[in-house]
């Protein structure tokens, strides 16, 4: 049932190429410049007037849900807002009938997820869901959504349910920025053709494996990690902390790169393992500048850089290569490497990777 592999997570990990793949299939036609998802056009009116969408979830899907955010601000121009189901639910929250929510979900039984979506259901908003599991209540109560094609997620660590997410909320964006005429058809067919091949980089990301392991053997002792990001890899920063608290029971954080200065730098010494999402985009220039800072504090940087790099190599200890793309795609590549970091930390520290303790896959209490 594990398919050769010694846990599920690291089969599920590995299966992610496949995954996406099964999760853009027949969504996405780049060479034509095509998408297509039917609830989408069902309320396109809806969308493309959305005055706003508002994203609950909770963990790794708020995580996917931030990756949104950005995406959906940059390509399709509609304001969104990230929230907590949990705080969502208990706030009282402003919500008119123009607003769409989108509810991300694997399990799709998250108990605040749920409660989240019926009280905007119950002030008008029309309410879509992201889930994986086809039929879930989540997916029951929603008025519309696109399932993600993960395939069943046994471990209890999110990681191809994750990337499943972002693809797509990936095709929802481009979407959105069709219908609203945000975005030139060039740079969408550019986009769609990127996005084919995601996939492929995938499994060039994995084949870092035994080299990622070798970086776990150096770390694994260590009591605390940072990571740190900015723009669409802030979300990655937090979702390699999560995955390494969960799964390792290693204390970490996840902080934008350069929150770093009003606080968690008092941190930093040589016994500090800082894992940078440094690829190549429009902040790469200051992800590099806060390498120095952390450098200059004797921090031990573990760099995800895109591959062909050569400044951060000459400042990072262990730089780790992830294959080009788009830059709003580069979650997708860069959440990656930090999947593979924790999953071989927690075996080298003993730990029940698929099912650690205190948690469980589908969180039905509040
Ligand atoms: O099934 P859901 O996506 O609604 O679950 C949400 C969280 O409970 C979940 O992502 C959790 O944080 C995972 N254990 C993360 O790996």
């Amino acid at each position: 049932e594990k398919g050769g592999y010694p846990h599920f997570m690291l089969k599920e990990i590995f299966e992610q190429p496949r995954s996406i793949m099964d999760s853009m299939r027949g969504r996405l036609v780049a060479e034509n410049t095509q998408l297509t998802m039917s609830s989408i056009r069902e309320y396109e009116n809806r969308f493309k007037n959305a005055q706003r969408i508002i994203i609950v979830a909770c963990g790794t899907s708020w995580h996917a849900g931030l990756v949104a955010e950005y995406m959906i601000e940059e390509l399709a121009r509609i304001p969104v807002e990230v929230e907590y189901a949990s705080e969502f639910r208990y706030r009282n929250p402003i919500i008119t009938e123009g607003d769409i929510v989108i509810a991300i979900s694997q399990s799709g039984e998250t108990a605040d997820t749920l409660a989240a979506l019926e009280l905007a259901k119950s002030k008008g908003a029309l309410i879509f869901g992201v889930c994986n599991v086809v039929g879930s209540s989540i997916a029951r109560a929603t008025d519309a959504g696109a399932y993600t094609h993960a395939g069943p997620e046994i471990g209890v660590a999110s990681t191809k349910a994750f990337t499943a997410q972002v693809t797509v909320l990936t095709l929802i964006a481009m979407m959105l920025a069709e219908k609203r005429g945000t975005i030139e058809k060039s740079a969408l067919h550019q986009l769609m053709m990127e996005m084919e091949q995601v996939p492929a980089k995938v499994e060039k990301a994995l084949q870092l494996d035994k080299e990622i392991q070798a970086i776990a053997e150096i770390f694994k002792d260590s009591s605390n990690f940072i990571y740190l990001g900015r723009g669409l890899n802030f979300p990655v920063a937090l979702e390699g902390a999560l995955k390494l608290k969960e799964i390792s029971y290693i204390h970490a954080e996840g902080y934008p790169a350069a929150e770093m200065k009003h606080g968690p730098i008092a941190l930093i010494d040589e016994n500090m393992p800082v894992v940078v999402i440094a690829t190549k985009d429009n902040s790469y220039e200051k992800v590099v500048s806060n390498i120095q800072e952390v450098r200059a504090r004797k921090g031990r940087v573990i760099a995800i850089v895109t591959e062909g790099d050569t400044v951060i190599p000459e400042m990072a200890e262990f730089v780790i290569e992830v294959p080009e793309t788009h830059e709003v795609l580069v979650p997708l590549l860069s959440v990656i490497p930090l999947q593979l970091l924790s999953y071989h930390i927690a075996v080298m520290r003993g730990c029940n990777v698929d099912q650690p303790r205190n948690l469980a896959k589908s969180v039905t209490v509040e």
